[in-house]
């Protein structure tokens, strides 16, 4: 055996311990020296993490193998270039050697009544005595091709997709079935299925125990439920509620658009993306792209639009506007819904203070005698980062009283200065109109409430001119939104959280994923992607690749500091911890961060989320047609979502270890550590999202160009499997999206 070959298997082999002496032994250089880590900033050290107690910080997994070179792997150029000529993609959660995985629930298994729902996201685990808990899980989206291939499969009932499709053929799949009369056996039918994919989506709880060998399973206790995208809509004491101004439009009379007759009772909560946790044993779920379901665009006075602007569509590969045959307003949808899930009473609560918008995650700040600050960022190219202020302070942060806080407050927005300062703006009726310049942002375009404030709505704007003329308009926030009082004015602003947001001039970013805080109060956002789209992009002077680039597509992680550390401080200092990206070009090794969680160490994870079709795609020559690929062109590298670690202090500080990968056209979602470290939750939304079934144990090999960490091209050989069949592992079984608990085999902590 040749010394390289003994050494890579020395990496990749060898037992935890040795790993953190030969591979990892070195990794101690100061900080403020310029010989930064790809990929993490200089100003990474700059703002304090208390979290630095006296504890063993070096590394207690033996990282992964990812498809490409990274420094950790402490090999040289050349051996790079022969340990990944050949890479082999796993359609498995692949963890590092010590590790297992144990499946907790899997699309289609009995929920209450009701059944677990597709695209599982965020997991919340409140421990309710020694090795139980309640697991909260949200249920974002369905996959439209796989969904329909599957359903019947796995939940066992035909649906009528293909008389629908042929019955909507001439107009491509799209119709307002809200406006068939309903005798009509095309709405029956559009019914049947708006319904199961809208039961497939919203929250569940589910109570669950930790066996003597460190597995979790489930109880079925009482307080199992599933809370839908059509909860109430059979059962009205199962609707949702709303606290705050957003209530006064739902209840108001002669509203300028459409009229649900429902008053204050919701009819459900879809796309729940991520969420939180509050320190008084409730979740926080966010209702993120609402408008696939509904429409988004509201009138000057915060009532809908007809749900005939977001009609239902089936197509080969998508199967959306589900909310459309229901009649649901548009406006009751894209908010933070908090549930107690110990309470088998309660359906949700839409806290309307938090604004409505294309909400991710939520970060809590509950500190005793000061203001409850929540922090959430609006997935979308351009999105803005918030924060909700409580007008009354936090008493004890584990009553559940503090629900009250929710009710009442004010909504920000955050200002960044390229300087790393930067201010909250209130959403306040008195807010003065300050657009952020097209210019400014990545793409040249930004979108603004309608200037027209009779037809409601919203407008692109290319031109900075546009700008003075929307400015010499509007004055301040109430300018641009009608009601008969200040609540209602105030309703309005949070309904159209994020247009209103853009004529303050709050920053554009570059799509706001997870925000978490840390125990001192330091706040990380990742943000997934700089690149510009149809609905804006990052301001260029804030979301800068490791060249200065923009329009960089690979994302960052963001740490932000208040004041004062006082959560209702009106500004804050920022700095970027970790920019995305290949490490030969100055980029920590991930692709698309999307949701964070923090250890009980303080100890930073990291999921990524690259876009389905992306990943693994070939990369046979970076140079095609004379043009040098960048961006999202070379996405496919990355090869499959996974799961990192960045160790916050300690020997090991800063340094990026790969932890997971997950199962083929997959995104791993929903983090979350139970209270001694020694499970990792992890659902695993959408295996199979594009190619569905893998059959036969399909597979493809693929050419990609890769790049030594010095920046040498070498050819890599790549087996992908085509679909999946995760979580059976059966040749020929369907995906299902399924929440899984990671551990030691050993029982140990995981890190
Ligand atoms: Fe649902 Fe922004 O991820
Ligand atoms: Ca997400
Ligand atoms: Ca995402």
């Amino acid at each position: 055996m040749d010394v390289n070959r003994r050494k890579f298997l020395l990496f990749f082999a060898a037992s935890a311990s040795s790993i953190a002496w030969e591979c990892l032994g070195d990794g101690n250089i100061p900080w403020g020296q310029e010989s930064f880590k790809p990929g993490i900033s200089k100003a990474f050290a700059e703002i304090p993490n208390s979290s630095s107690a006296a504890v063993d910080h070096s590394l207690k997994f033996q990282p992964i193998k990812v498809p490409f070179p990274l420094e950790i792997n402490k090999i040289s150029g050349s051996e790079q270039i022969q340990v990944y000529a050949t890479y082999e993609v796993q359609d498995d959660l692949v963890l590092p050697e010590g590790f297992t995985y144990d499946l907790v629930a899997a699309w289609g298994d009995r929920v209450g009544d009701s059944r677990f729902g597709y695209n599982n996201d965020y997991l919340s685990l409140i421990e309710t005595a020694p090795n139980q808990a309640l697991l909260t899980v949200n249920f974002e989206y369905i996959s439209g091709t796989t969904w329909m291939k599957t359903y019947p499969l796995v939940i066992g009932k035909q649906l009528p997709f293909a008389e629908v499709k042929a019955k909507t053929e001439a107009q491509e799949g799209e119709i307002d079935a809200f406006s068939l009369k309903d005798d009509d056996e095309l709405k029956t039918q559009i019914k049947a299925i708006s319904r199961e994919g809208l039961i497939d989506q919203g929250l569940g709880v589910i109570s669950v125990r930790r066996k003597e060998n460190g597995q979790w399973e489930r109880t079925y206790s009482e307080v199992d439920r599933r809370i839908t995208g059509i909860s109430g809509l059979d059962d009205s004491s199962q609707s949702l509620k709303s606290t705050g101004p957003g209530t006064a439009i739902f209840t108001k009379q002669n509203k300028l658009g459409y009229e649900d007759d429902l008053g204050d009772r919701i009819i459900g909560t879809f796309q729940n993306c991520a969420g939180g946790t509050t320190p008084w044993g409730t979740v926080l779920s966010a209702e993120e792209n609402f408008q696939d379901q509904v429409p988004e665009e509201v009138m000057a006075d915060g009532s809908s639009f007809n749900p005939a602007e977001m009609p239902f569509l089936i197509a080969d590969n998508s199967l959306d506007g589900r909310a459309n045959v229901f009649g649901l307003a548009g406006n009751k949808y894209g908010w933070m819904v908090e549930i107690d899930p110990a309470n088998p009473q309660d359906y949700g609560t839409k806290h309307t203070w938090l604004g409505r918008y294309r909400h991710e995650a939520f970060g809590i700040r509950a500190v005793a005698e000061q203001n409850l600050a929540v922090y959430s960022g609006c997935d979308r190219r351009g999105g803005h980062l918030y924060k909700f202020i409580s007008s009354d302070k936090v008493k004890n942060p584990q009553d559940k009283d503090n629900s009250a806080l929710l009710e009442t407050g004010m909504l920000y927005g955050a200002k960044l200065n390229p300087d790393g300062t930067g201010q909250w703006i209130p959403l306040s009726p008195d807010t003065a109109i300050n657009p952020v310049n097209p210019n400014q942002v990545v793409g040249g375009m930004v979108v603004l409430p309608n200037s027209d404030r009779t037809a409601g709505g919203i407008m692109e704007v290319q031109a900075d001119a546009e700008i003075e003329t929307f400015k010499s308009k509007f004055k301040t926030l109430k300018d641009l939104y009608q009601g008969e009082s200040p609540e209602e004015i105030q309703g309005a602003i949070l309904i159209d959280a994020h247009f209103a947001a853009s004529a303050a001039g709050i920053t554009c970013t570059s799509r706001p994923e997870d925000t978490i805080v840390a125990e001192d109060g330091t706040l990380f956002i990742a943000f997934t992607s700089g690149s510009s789209g149809s609905d804006g992009g990052p301001d260029k002077t804030i979301f800068q690749g490791p060249d200065a680039e923009t329009e960089y597509e690979y994302g960052w992680i963001m740490k932000l500091a208040e004041d004062e550390n006082n959560p209702a401080a009106l500004s804050f200092i920022w700095s970027m911890l970790a920019t995305g990206g290949e490490p030969a070009k100055g980029g920590a090794g991930f692709a698309n961060p999307d949701n964070l969680e923090l250890d009980k160490e303080g100890n930073l994870w990291v999921v990524t989320d690259m876009s389905t079709e992306k990943q693994n795609h070939a990369v046979p020559t970076r140079v095609q047609n004379g043009e040098t690929l960048s961006g999202s062109d070379l996405t496919g590298v990355f090869g499959n979502n996974s799961v990192w670690y960045i160790p916050l202090s300690g020997d090991v500080a800063g340094e990026i270890h790969p932890f997971a990968t997950g199962p083929m056209e997959c995104e791993c979602t929903g983090p979350m550590f139970n209270r001694d470290n020694t499970s990792l939750f992890l659902a695993i939304q959408h295996p199979g999202e594009i190619n569905g079934i893998r059959q036969d144990m399909a597979a493809e090999s693929r050419e990609f160009e890769l790049l030594t960490t010095e920046g040498k091209t070498f050819q890599q050989q790549r087996q992908v499997p085509v679909g999946s069949n995760w979580p059976s592992g059966q040749a020929n079984q369907p995906p299902r999206p399924g929440v899984v608990a990671i551990r030691r085999i050993n029982g140990e902590a995981i890190s």
